[in-house]
């Protein structure tokens, strides 16, 4: 079971003042005890001594002599003097009379006992009166005491009050000054509690120049280095988190890249292979594009090798003046086999010298990879249209197919990485979906813009706008 703290600081508090106060209680009411019966000591005294006088003086008055019998024949008269003169009931008692009631008398020279009756306390006196040192009979004398009591009882009450008061007030305080104490230790509770739950961003209002002040600017100061901490290690993870994502990137884009003219090359051999000895100059064209291809697959590689040698994983570039048309015309020839297995003739009208700044290897892999999807998606038995034209600055590449088209709702998500509109080609195997992501990377480094349209059943287009005059 949990005790804070303030429910500790107070139950000591209260159990300490209780018992102070209960101490103090206790010989307070001793002392005025005490008190009390010394004085109805000494008055009993008093009155004792005033008596024997009193007593002696009436036989001398009265010219007696003292003795049992004058006591007997006077018993009335001396008592009614003595009642008056000492102010309250005398009872006057023989030697032979009520003797259980003189016992404790006999036994010593004066005895009081003191009665409590009906909320009166009476105290009765009793003494022997003596002749010659012989007893002839005895005195009670009564007295109430009750003021006196009374009064010992409300000072009584006074002192209980009073203590109530001060019991009452030091539990309040101790509330209050305990809560003070220990609000500081509850907020740095409540603080490391926020931490625990991930929250750092805590500013503590403890200003104190004490021990828990100085814990609490050390606890900041702990935060603050947490909160440091956990930021680098976040930022550490992030890093490492793009590095994976970048490499993984990089790696896809080799592969892809690698892929297409390996196609081209295999595609050409196998043409050599088949006639190529009987037509000397297809075997010529197909062994100068196999060259061609090899030589453009040896610079990519060398290409991937260096960038993989460096720390950025990025694409580099090399820019020079180049011709889109001729680019474009070299990849619809090196395209033309792969797409006669299908039946489809790729028709191209280009206009000369349509400049660009631009990567020849990179633009060459755009169209490429735009006429690699025409053939996949395009139909049996269609054509396959590629157009340039200079727009004022602007050098534009159209490739229009036949083909099964792109859904409406597809549209904006196929220049997304590994997204395909349907799951399986119908023509290729290992199509991963990255070709226009690659090439929507490709045309944006060249600051120029890709649209694509398409319908349904129908067919697909794709312009491609670069600025033109390699300005
Ligand atoms: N000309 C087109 N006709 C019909 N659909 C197309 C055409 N071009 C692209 N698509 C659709 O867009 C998707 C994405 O094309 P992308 O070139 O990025 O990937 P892919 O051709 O499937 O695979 P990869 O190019 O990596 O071999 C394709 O899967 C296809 O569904
Ligand atoms: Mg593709």
């Amino acid at each position: 079971m949990k005790f804070p703290i303030q429910f500790k600081i107070v139950v000591v508090f209260s159990i300490i003042i209780f018992v102070g106060l209960s101490a103090m209680l206790f010989v307070s009411y001793r002392v005025t005890e005490q008190n009390m019966y010394q004085i109805i000591d000494e008055d009993m005294f008093n009155t004792k001594t005033n008596l024997d006088i009193y007593i002696n003086q009436y036989f001398l008055v009265h010219k007696k002599r003292m003795s049992k019998e004058s006591l007997v024949s006077e018993k009335n008269r001396l008592t009614q003097e003595l009642t008056a003169g000492i102010g309250g009931p005398v009872t006057i008692f023989y030697m032979n009379g009520d003797k259980n009631q003189a016992e404790s008398t006999l036994r010593s020279q004066i005895a009081y006992t003191i009665n409590r009756v009906d909320h009166k306390v009476i105290v009765s006196l009793s003494f022997p009166i003596l002749q010659k040192q012989s007893t002839i009979g005895f005195l009670e004398y009564q007295k109430d005491y009750s003021q006196l009591y009374q009064r010992n009882a409300r000072f009584q009450s006074i002192i209980k009050m009073f203590a109530s008061v001060i019991f009452s007030f030091i539990f309040i305080a101790s509330i209050f000054i305990s809560r003070k104490i220990t609000k500081p230790i509850r907020e740095l509770t409540e603080r490391s509690n926020q931490v625990t739950l991930g929250n750092f961003n805590i500013d503590i209002s403890i200003s104190s120049r004490d021990e828990i002040g100085e814990l609490a600017r050390r606890f900041q100061i702990m935060i603050k280095h947490i909160k440091n901490q956990i930021e680098i290690i976040k930022q550490e993870r992030d890093e490492v988190k793009q590095a994976q994502a970048q490499s993984k990137v990089f790696f896809d884009n080799v592969t892809h890249e690698l892929k297409t003219p390996l196609t081209t090359i295999l595609g050409y051999a196998q043409i050599v292979k088949d006639n190529g000895f009987t037509d000397a100059f297809f075997f010529e064209k197909g062994l100068n594009y196999i060259i061609h291809e090899s030589q453009r697959l040896n610079r990519t590689v060398v290409e991937i090798l260096e960038l993989s040698q460096s720390a950025t994983l990025s694409t580099t570039y090399h820019f020079e003046k180049v011709d889109l048309s001729e680019i474009a015309k070299e990849a619809c020839e090196d395209m033309k086999i792969k797409a006669r297995k299908y039946n489809i003739d790729i028709h191209f009208e280009l206009q000369e010298g349509l400049f660009t700044l631009g990567d020849r290897d990179k633009m060459k892999e755009v169209f490429l990879n735009l006429l690699d999807n025409s053939i996949k998606y395009g139909y049996v038995n269609s054509m396959i249209y590629v157009e340039s034209w200079k727009e004022g600055d602007t050098a534009v590449v159209k490739i229009k197919d036949e083909g099964e088209g792109i859904p409406a709702e597809q549209l904006n998500y196929v220049f997304e990485p590994f997204y395909r509109a349907k799951r399986n080609a119908p023509k290729e195997k290992g199509s991963a979906g990255l070709g226009l992501t690659i090439v929507k990377n490709i045309v944006d480094d060249h600051h120029g813009a890709i649209k694509l349209q398409s319908i349904l059943n129908e067919g697909t287009e794709i312009k491609i706008s670069l600025p033109g005059d390699g300005k």
